[in-house]
C-alpha cells in the first residue's frame, strides 16, 4: 500500500491536504502547489477560507503573491473547510496551532482534531505528516489514534513528524533553504516525505532515530533562543546600571569566531513559538519529577523585562516633571508582521495601565476588528486597547513618551521624523536601534543603551 503511494508521489499524483492555513500552512501549501502538487488547503476558520478563495492576501502574506496567483491560475490549489474522500493516495500535513497547555486546554487539541478529520476520509496507503510544534508524546498518541482505525503503521499507513522552523520575515532563511529534521515511521514513508520535501527545500532533511528525538529537538531549539534572549535582556539591565551600551558589548563579543552567537535585546520574546515551546520541555521534566531551571529562569526574566521598562520610563518622566502618558509603538511580537500573539507590546500596555499611565497604542498592522482575539491571545480578556490610527502631530502632541517596541518598516520614517523634530519629550527604544541625534531636544533612552 505505502509502496503504491511512493510510486504515485514520485510523479506528484498523490494529493496533499494541508490542515491549518496560518503562518506555517499557507506558505507550505502555496510552495507545493506551485511545484505541481495537487493541494487542498483546509482550515476551520471560514473567514480565512473565503478570503483565500477571493485571492485576498494579508500584508505579511504578500511575499507569496506571485506563487499564489500562479498556483491558483494553474488550478493546483483550492481552499475548503473539510477534507474529501478521493480514490488516489493522499498525505495530510498538519500545521494547526499547539497552544500553551493549561487548565482546560491541552497543547495537542487542534492537532488531534485535524488528524481525526483526515482519518475520516483516509484509507490504507495514506500518510500523516505533522509540522506543528508538539509536546513530547504527542506523535505516539497520534499513532494510537491511527491504529484504532485499523491501520498498521509502517505497513499500510505512514506517520511522520517534521517540525517547521520558519522564521517569518527572515529574508535570508526561508522555507526553501531552511534544513529540517524529520522522524518517519518507516523507510517507505521517509522516501515519500523526501519526494514532498524535494519541492520544499530540496529534501534537505535529517532523519532522526526516534520520534522523541524529533519532538525534543524542536522545543530545544526554541528553548535555546528563549534562554539567550533572556540572557542578553538581563545583560541590558546590568549595562543600564553601568552606563554602557549592551549593543556594543554584544557586537564586540561577537568578534569571537567560535563559541559565541549574538542575540539582541528587546522587550522580551513573544509569538506563538519561543515563549511557548520551552514549556513543552518543562511539562516533560515535571512528569519525571525533575526541574528545568534554565527554562524557568528564562521565562521569569522574559516576564520581568516589560515591568523593568515601564518602571524605567516612569522614573524618567517623574524626574523630568512630565505627565505619565505614553504611546506603545509596535504591538506585534515581531517587526513587519501582523502576528500579535503573546506580544511584549501588550504586556507593556497592561503594565503602563496598572501604573496609572494615560496609554495608547499604535501599530500599522493592528486590525481593530481582531482586537478581541488579540486580547485573548495576550491574556487580557475584558480589557481594551486605546488605538491611535497614526502618529500624526495632532495625536502625539498630548503624550510625554513614545515607547518603541517594534521598528516596523512602515513606521520607521515617521519615528525618525518625530525624534528629529523633537515632537515628544521622551523616546524609549526597547530595541536600542535609534541612533542618538544631538540636534534633537527629545530625551532618547534605550533598553541597554547608554
Ligand atoms: N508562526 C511561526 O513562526 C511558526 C514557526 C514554526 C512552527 N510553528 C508552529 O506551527 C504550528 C502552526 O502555527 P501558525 O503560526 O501557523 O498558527 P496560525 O494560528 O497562524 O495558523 C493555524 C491555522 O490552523 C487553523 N486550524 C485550527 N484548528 C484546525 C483544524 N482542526 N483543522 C484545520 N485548521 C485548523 C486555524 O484556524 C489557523 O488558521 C504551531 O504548532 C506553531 O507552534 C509556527
Amino acid at each position: 500500500m505505502l509502496n503504491n503511494t511512493l510510486q504515485e508521489s514520485q510523479i506528484k499524483k498523490t494529493s496533499i491536504e494541508v490542515f491549518g492555513l496560518g503562518y506555517v500552512g499557507l506558505p507550505l501549501a502555496v510552495r507545493l502547489a506551485v511545484q505541481g502538487w495537487n493541494v487542498s488547503g483546509i482550515d476551520v476558520n471560514r473567514d480565512r477560507i473565503s478570503r483565500l478563495e477571493k485571492n485576498d492576501l494579508f500584508d505579511s502574506e504578500l511575499n507569496l503573491k506571485t506563487e499564489f496567483d500562479e498556483s491558483r491560475k494553474q488550478g493546483f490549489i483550492s481552499f475548503t473547510t473539510e477534507p474529501k474522500k478521493i480514490s488516489g493516495s493522499k498525505i495530510g500535513i498538519i500545521c494547526v496551532p499547539t497552544p500553551i497547555p493549561g487548565p482546560g486546554i491541552k497543547s495537542d487539541k487542534y492537532v488531534k482534531d485535524a488528524v481525526e478529520k483526515f482519518l475520516d476520509t483516509s484509507k490504507a496507503g495514506d500518510v500523516i505528516l505533522v509540522e506543528s510544534s508538539v509536546e513530547v508524546g504527542t506523535i505516539d498518541d497520534l499513532e494510537n489514534i491511527v491504529k484504532s482505525k485499523g491501520f498498521v503503521i509502517g505497513k499500510d499507513y505512514g506517520l511522520s513528524f517534521c517540525p517547521e522552523r520558519i522564521d517569518p520575515q527572515n529574508k535570508e532563511w526561508k522555507l526553501e533553504n531552511i534544513p529540517r529534521v524529520i522522524y518517519c515511521s518507516d523507510d517507505v514513508t521517509f522516501q515519500i516525505c523526501q519526494n514532498v520535501y524535494y519541492d520544499v527545500n530540496q529534501a534537505n532533511i535529517t532523519r532522526v532515530s526516534s520520534v522523541k528525538v524529533a519532538e525534543v529537538v524542536k522545543s530545544f531549539e526554541n528553548t535555546y533562543r528563549l534562554v539567550n534572549i533572556s540572557l542578553v535582556n538581563e545583560l541590558a539591565i546590568l549595562c543600564d546600571k553601568l552606563g554602557i551600551n549592551a549593543g556594543e558589548v554584544i557586537s564586540a563579543a561577537a568578534t569571537k569566531p567560535f563559541g559565541f552567537k549574538p542575540f539582541y535585546t528587546g522587550a522580551g520574546a513573544g509569538g506563538h513559538c519561543i515563549p511557548k515551546d520551552p514549556l513543552f520541555l518543562l511539562e516533560s521534566s515535571k512528569k519525571f519529577g525533575i526541574e528545568f531551571k534554565a527554562i524557568e529562569n528564562a521565562l521569569e526574566v522574559n516576564s520581568f523585562v516589560p515591568k523593568y521598562i515601564v518602571e524605567t520610563i516612569e522614573k524618567t518622566l517623574s524626574k523630568n516633571n512630565l505627565p505619565l502618558s505614553v504611546i506603545v509603538c509596535g504591538m506585534a511580537y515581531k517587526h513587519d508582521l501582523e502576528d500579535m500573539r503573546d506580544s511584549s507590546g501588550f504586556k507593556l500596555y497592561d503594565e503602563f495601565q496598572k501604573k496609572g499611565f494615560q496609554v495608547s497604542a499604535y501599530d500599522p498592522f493592528y486590525k481593530k476588528q481582531l482586537e478581541k482575539k488579540y486580547l485573548i491571545e495576550n491574556k487580557m480578556e475584558g480589557k481594551s486597547i486605546n488605538l491611535l490610527n497614526d502618529l500624526s502631530n495632532d495625536l502625539i502632541k498630548n503624550f510625554s513618551c513614545l515607547c518603541i517596541v517594534q521598528h516596523h518598516t512602515k513606521s520607521k520614517f515617521r519615528i525618525h521624523q518625530i525624534y528629529q523634530d523633537s515632537m515628544v519629550p521622551l523616546i524609549y527604544d526597547c530595541q536600542n536601534k535609534l541612533a542618538i541625534n544631538p540636534l534633537s531636544k527629545t530625551i532618547l533612552n534605550s533598553f541597554g543603551g547608554k
